[in-house]
């Protein structure tokens, strides 16, 4: 609390180990708000198109990241594939690449015992292992209707592969990406020191309803039940060191989600201290913040912690007054983001715009400089 009355919080910069920059004129929009968001450091997912699946690939994407926004950290990944061999990996891990994701389509299926296998890719994770990568799950497997498989239960009908793979691989370094179920914590608690576990923000705001008939807070692995949200305030609030910020922020252009077929993905890094501050406090884990957000994904990954002459980010909290009775504005959560290539011809556009999560709501907390 300042003098005046306001309270304040001073954090490191976060890390948010699952972002998706993009490509063109969406990427040098979205990779500039990553610092705004109260952000310095980023792992980068690398489901462009084409996708990235070589270290040249990688390497020339940092580049162009770097040269959008020099002062953020930018840890990249590869796209796995049958194409990507122990060679490969050997070489990525020289040049600095940090690890690579697995997408529902790299559970392949092994038509002798009719399961879904990742045994195909044992020597790529064996080099992974022994060159320190990281491997990158997205927790899902493909929807199966005849089989009784649907958004609802494909993470946790994932989960014995996570299991699985960390036996059989228990020094690799694997990542449940953007858990949606108690299931899911409560498997990778029971798990060895070396599986973590990233949780979006939006995750821990949102169920079922919001994202049914509601496009913008559609994604994939889509929200849960009730008790699944609890679930993951439940591991925060506890303070778990295995569990940290991956927030997924997945812009599309709003005619894309406003479209009979919507693209998955919720748009959250321009704010993303902010939402956290805001939702971390609804449930009274606002003190937990700071490990969640900059620490234990930064130790996971090996990365050293900020140092104490480390550059901060100053949260304010809104004033306790009515809204009506406020000099300042209220903290808005923008309408959307434009990223039209040239913004004096803008009339803005359902294609040039992306509308961020919780668009026009009023948040409790902002970054101030
Ligand atoms: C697209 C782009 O390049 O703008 N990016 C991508 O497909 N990775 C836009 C988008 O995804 O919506
Ligand atoms: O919601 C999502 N959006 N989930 C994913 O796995 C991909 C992402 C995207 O790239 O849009
Ligand atoms: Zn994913
Ligand atoms: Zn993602």
């Amino acid at each position: 609390t300042t003098p005046s009355g306001t309270q304040e919080l001073v954090l490191p910069y976060a890390a948010d180990m699952h972002v998706h920059l993009r490509q063109g004129d969406l990427m040098r929009m979205v990779t500039k708000l990553v610092r705004p968001g109260g952000v310095d450091t980023v792992y980068v997912m690398p489901n462009l198109q084409p996708p990235i699946t070589t270290t040249e690939q990688a390497l020339a994407y940092r580049d162009q990241l770097q040269a959008l926004e020099p002062n953020v950290t930018y840890l990249m990944s590869l796209y796995l594939s049958p194409d990507l061999t122990p060679e490969e990996i050997r070489k990525a891990a020289q040049a600095g690449v940090v690890g690579v994701k697995s997408y529902p389509r790299g559970v392949t299926t092994n038509s002798d015992a009719g399961i879904e296998s990742y045994e195909t890719y044992y020597p790529v994770f064996q080099a992974m292992e022994e060159v320190g990568m990281v491997l990158n799950l997205h927790g899902e497997v493909p929807s199966d209707r005849d089989n009784g498989i649907c958004v609802l239960n494909a993470e946790k009908v994932f989960l014995k592969h996570l299991k699985k793979l960390h036996q059989a691989f228990p020094r690799l370094r694997i990542i449940l990406e953007h858990a949606t179920t108690q299931d899911a914590v409560e498997m990778v608690k029971s798990l060895g020191d070396t599986v973590g576990c990233t949780i979006t923000v939006h995750h821990l705001e949102l169920i079922v309803d919001d994202w049914a008939g509601f496009h913008h807070n559609f994604c994939k692995p889509v929200a849960k039940y009730p008790h699944d949200r609890e679930a993951l305030r439940a591991v925060i609030k506890a303070g778990h060191p295995r569990f940290f910020l991956g927030s997924d922020s997945a812009p599309h252009p709003r005619s894309a989600k406003e479209n009979v077929h919507s693209c998955a993905g919720v748009f959250t890094s321009p704010l993303v201290l902010p939402y956290l501050a805001t939702l971390l406090e609804s449930f009274g884990a606002l003190d937990r913040l700071q490990g969640f957000a900059c620490e234990f994904g930064r130790a996971f990954y090996g990365l050293p912690l900020p140092a104490p002459s480390a550059p901060t980010v100053r949260l304010q909290r809104m004033p306790v007054a009515k809204l009506s009775e406020m000099e300042e504005l209220p903290f808005l959560v923008p309408q959307s983001f434009s990223f039209a290539k040239d913004e004096s011809d803008a009339q803005p556009s359902a294609s040039s715009e992306v509308v961020p999560f919780l668009a026009g709501r009023t948040l409790t907390w902002r970054i101030v400089e």
